[in-house]
Formats: structure tokens, sequence, C-alpha cells
């Protein structure tokens, strides 16, 4: 068994970074969870599946395969085989993936991966069930969240430093949606784990996230 540190928490908190800079200190993993399900949900966009289709949805990632790799240390999702790297981080792929991933076979699917790769290798996973139910064992689990205009403020300046369009209001609308249907679902709700360690970063720098949580591996 891998030593398997759990970030959970709501879109935009800084999980992925945070958990890849924490990774990259201790030379373990970073598996992004989130990356995974967005590959389902191009899935079903690609192939003109609604996503409210719960049965077509859950049919098309029962033919699905996705697979993760890692070039340069950067996580790869490969969807059938192919990189869809540059596909899954839409507006579009964004709210598609938060519709299908309240669907028990949608994590069914992808549960059993997820817990195979931790078991294998020391990881560090970020996701929103990681800490309940994906690695309920983990050896160090926490929930990193911010107050939504912060997360918001975050995405605006992330998209706009990419040369994207980026409206805030909207932006915080669309996470305070997604947080609602992430955390208001019946399978595997975005929930702190009661052995969570609940850090708010919406005063910190990223650094001061990252040395707090290497602090806290024993
Ligand atoms: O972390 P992210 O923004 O890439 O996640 C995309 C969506 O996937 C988000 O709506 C929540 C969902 N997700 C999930 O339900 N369970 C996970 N372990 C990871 C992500």
């Amino acid at each position: 068994m891998g030593y398997n540190i759990a970030i959970d928490g709501p879109a935009g908190a800084g999980k992925s970074t945070i958990a890849k800079l924490v990774a990259k200190e201790l030379s373990f993993i970073y598996v992004d969870t989130g990356a995974m399900y967005r590959g389902m949900a191009y899935a079903c966009l690609k192939a003109g599946v609604d996503v409210e289709d719960e049965e077509a949805v859950s049919k098309k990632c029962q033919e699905s395969t996705i697979e993760i790799c890692y070039e340069e240390g950067e996580q790869i999702v490969l969807l059938n085989g192919e990189n869809v790297n540059g596909y899954i981080r839409t507006p579009e792929v964004s709210a598609a993936t938060s519709k299908i991933a309240v669907y028990s076979g949608v994590r069914a699917r992808l549960l059993d991966l997820q817990k195979d790769l931790a078991k294998k290798q020391d990881v560090v996973m970020d996701g929103r069930d990681i800490g309940t139910i994906v690695l309920p064992q983990a050896d160090l689990k926490i929930f990193l969240t911010a107050s939504s205009a912060e997360r918001a403020r975050r995405r605006t300046k992330e998209l706009l430093e990419k040369g994207q369009e980026a409206d805030f209001e909207q932006i915080k609308k669309e996470i305070e949606e997604r947080d609602q249907r992430d955390s208001n679902r019946k399978v595997s709700p975005l929930k702190q784990a009661e052995d969570a360690i609940f850090l708010d970063s919406s005063d910190l720098t990223i650094m001061e996230v990252v040395e707090k949580i290497l602090s806290l591996k024993k």
C-alpha cells in the first residue's frame, strides 16, 4: 500500500495546483480524479449523448475506457487511448461533468481505477469523495475550500491569463451551481470526511497551503 494523501473540496479551491505541488515536493504521483470525470463527460458530448439521460450516459461510460499516464510529470487522460487533455477544461465540459458525476454507473466505472492507482504507489489524489469513498483509509485527508467569490476571482484570472474570455459574475454563478449539485447529489456527495483537516485557502497563498499540508504529513 502506498502513502495516500486525499484532498477534497469544491471547484476552484486550488486543489489541483496545491495537490500537484505537494506531490512534487514528496515525489508522489498526483492523481486528478476530476479530469477522469471530465474525460467521460467529453466522451458523451463528442458522441452526442444527452447528459440528462442517465441510462444513455452510463452505457457510453461502460463502452469507454479512461486511463491515465504521465508525460514530464503532467497527468494525461486517455479516452479510448486518445489524449483528451486539450478538450476537457471548457465551460461546456465542466457543466456536463457535474451532471454526469451524479450517476452511480459513471462513478462505479471510475472508482476501481482510482483505488487501484493508490494501492500501487504513493499518491496525492484530489476530487470530491476521495477521503470519504475512494480512499477512506488515506493517511492524510484535507478538505480544502475558499469562499465562492474568491474561487470565482481565481478562475477569472486564470482564464484571462490564458487569453480566454471571462465574466466574473457568470463564473461565480456557475461555481455556486456546481457546488449545489456536487454537495446535494445522492451518490458520493462533496462532504468533509470526519477525519479530514479543514483548510480555508481564501486568505492564504498557494505556498502557505502547501507548507501547511507538508507539515501535517507524518
Ligand atoms: O475538480 P474538477 O473541477 O475538475 O471536477 C469536475 C467535476 O467532476 C465536478 O463537477 C465534480 C466532479 N467530480 C466528482 O464528482 N468526483 C470527483 N472525485 C472529482 C470530480
